[in-house]
């Protein structure tokens, strides 16, 4: 009976035998799937075992089924030598570099294996992978501590206490902010962490003046709606000017925020971080809200010089370590108390508060005391903790991070910028800022936002694209992604088109792609920590065969296509191991490994 084999390597540890020489296998007969493992002491049985073809390989084969005696791997590699022993082929060495340190330790289950096959994840600016041994870690912990509601004296409440604590001065530290000059408040996410700055500013008593840059988030152009008057600056040099001029009423006592996104959500472009110290030097009474949510996927946030640093940086750590769903306020104490005077107080929050026949409280000291409503989410709090322990492990620091998706950006702009149709038109319009350039990573973050045209110059829908995407796996994003200052900006849609798309019947989210002969959104890819080359790679052959071999007219699907979750995963379940009693019977989900290593 033919072998059809593919070959998984690594799944377990075994004991007496370097880890490096173990591999499981896999085999497939044509009656059914049947795992086989190997290591000088795994005895490995056959899924559903078919008489006599149990597999034992301590160290050399052992085939009962007579009709079995070799196993080969995807690739038509036998993996095993004449003499019965494992044999190291080249995929694996690579495999087992990237599983394993130097020193042969393990290096954990590391990369996101649960990711499909087929899937090309090009949307890091949205939520960026996490890793697969920062789950397991966490599961870990949950399983084995008892976490109670920090609010009690009870060791379980202690201890979510503790770690509540150490997180947050870890989290400080990951930004080089020295907890004596910064507090961190966490927050569900950063449109949370905004609207608690917001909410400060609203419940001062002279209210406030607000000024956002044109790059903001929906989420920072929103909080213009509490306050006494507010200014979109539609460009760089209107900042500038504004902090450069002379300040015509520095009597006033009435508070000024000016908000900004350290990178754009939309097309990734960076703004100049040195515009919070140059407003703290020349504004009174400005402060400084930094949305660093898109920008810290990739991007580099050094507090250290506390003077320097923004008054306020939300951010949501999803968005840096791909996991929890939890937010961060960063608050410059200095400036703490523009939030902590706000008039609202909950749970957590106050030190006594009467209710019956007096209203009075007394809120508690300090920023996060004062500002963390209700209980804390400290299961995720829990879970950030080994999430910078991964990421620490991982990449070294967020400058590695950065140095690898920038490459792997200026690859990506590079290639698409550069395909044309057999016409000599060019493919795609790529949405770069003038100011922004992908050699320089103080300046443009690594997303890449376009729109593709047809031969003739029209434009091809984004969403006809972004449908093509999803049939070849390719994840990304498309629209006016929340960004409608740099939206606008980048479609040279003035307000009478927007309200004129709109009263045609456009609206957030829909497939009215074209109108008035411009694009109403765009298209995005972003990379990340966990982006590989081979990502780049497939988008870019996706855009070259479904766009460009096809003059534009690729095969456009006519109904939207909604992600179907992968099926037909191959399941394994390893009966025996390490000659010992009968095991739990472990479940591994197997997948094509594909090699991902960071570049330089
Ligand atoms: C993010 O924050 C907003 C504003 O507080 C909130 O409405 C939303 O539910 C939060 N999202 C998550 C996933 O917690
Ligand atoms: C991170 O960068 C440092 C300095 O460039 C380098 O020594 C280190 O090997 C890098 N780590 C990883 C995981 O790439
Ligand atoms: C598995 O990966 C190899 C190497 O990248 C590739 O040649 C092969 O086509 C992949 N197989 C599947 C099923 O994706």
């Amino acid at each position: 009976m033919p072998v059809i084999g593919i070959c998984f390597m690594l799944l377990f540890k075994s004991a007496g035998w370097q880890c490096r020489q173990s591999i499981i296998a896999i085999a497939l007969t044509e009656r059914r799937c049947a795992a086989i493992g190997s290591s000088s002491v795994a005895v490995v049985h056959l899924f559903e075992p078919a008489s006599g073809s149990t597999v034992t390989t301590n160290g050399h084969k052992e085939f009962k089924d007579p009709e079995v005696d070799q196993v080969q791997d995807e690739y038509g590699n036998f993996l095993f030598s004449d003499d019965g022993t494992p044999k190291i082929i080249k995929e694996d060495q690579d495999y087992y570099d990237e599983l394993y340190n130097h020193d042969g330790t393990r290096k954990d289950d590391t990369w996101p294996w649960w990711l499909p096959d087929d899937a090309t994840y090009l949307d890091h600016a949205g939520c960026t992978l996490y890793p697969t041994s920062l789950m397991h870690r966490f599961t870990q912990d949950m399983t084995s501590n008892l976490f109670g509601n920090p609010h009690s004296a009870s060791p379980s409440s202690m201890l979510s206490s503790i770690r509540v604590e150490d997180v947050r001065d870890r989290v400080l530290r990951f930004f080089n902010a020295d907890p004596e000059h910064f507090d961190l408040v966490f927050v569900a996410n950063a449109t949370a962490g905004i609207k608690m700055v917001m909410d400060g500013f609203r419940d001062l008593p002279t209210g406030y003046w607000y000024g956002y840059h044109r790059d903001a988030h929906n989420s920072l152009v929103g909080v213009r709606e509490h306050a006494n008057s507010a200014r979109c600056f539609a460009n760089d040099d209107e900042v500038e000017k504004w902090i450069a001029e002379e300040d015509e009423d520095t009597t006033s006592t009435s508070a000024r925020l000016f908000a900004y996104p350290a990178q754009s959500n939309m097309n990734g472009r960076r703004s100049p971080l040195r515009w919070c110290s140059e407003i703290r030097r020349s504004k009174p009474c400005t402060y400084t809200l930094l949305d660093a949510a898109a920008f810290l996927t990739t991007g580099c946030l050094d507090l250290s010089n506390h003077e320097e640093a923004p008054d306020f940086i939300c951010m949501s750590f999803y968005k840096i370590f791909g996991y929890p769903d939890l937010g961060g306020l960063i608050v410059r104490k200095a400036s703490g108390d523009m939030l902590t005077r706000r008039k609202y107080f909950a749970g957590g929050t106050v030190e006594m508060v009467l209710t019956v026949g007096s209203t009075w409280h007394i809120k508690r000291d300090g920023v996060h005391e004062t500002l963390e409503d209700g209980t804390l989410p400290f299961h995720n709090i829990v879970a950030l903790g080994h999430a910078l322990d991964v990421y620490t492990e991982l990449y070294t620091s967020p400058r590695n991070v950065s140095a690898h998706a920038s490459a792997l950006a200026k690859s990506a702009y590079d290639r698409l910028s550069s395909l044309r149709y057999s016409n000599g038109a060019p493919v795609c319009e790529i949405h770069k800022d003038s100011l922004a350039s992908y050699d320089d990573s103080t300046t443009q973050g690594p997303t890449v936002a376009f729109n593709v045209r047809r031969p003739d110059g029209s434009w091809l829908g984004k969403s006809v694209v972004e449908h093509a995407a999803i049939q070849h796996g390719i994840h990304m994003r498309s629209g006016g992604v929340c960004n409608p200052g740099g939206t606008a900006t980048v479609l040279q849609l003035s307000p009478q088109e927007m309200h004129h798309n709109y009263d045609a019947g456009q609206r957030c989210g829909d497939t009215n792609d074209v109108m008035g002969g411009k694009p109403t959104g765009i298209l995005r890819i972003s990379l990340g920590a966990m982006s590989s080359m081979e990502d780049v790679d497939r988008f870019v052959k996706f855009m070259k065969e479904w766009c460009v071999k096809q003059d534009g007219a690729g095969e456009v699907p006519t109904v939207p296509v909604h992600l179907t979750p992968k099926t037909g995963f191959l399941k394994v379940k390893i009966m025996h191991v390490s000659g010992a009693e009968k095991s739990k019977g472990f479940r591994y989900m197997l997948k094509n490994i594909t090699s991902r290593s960071l570049v330089a």
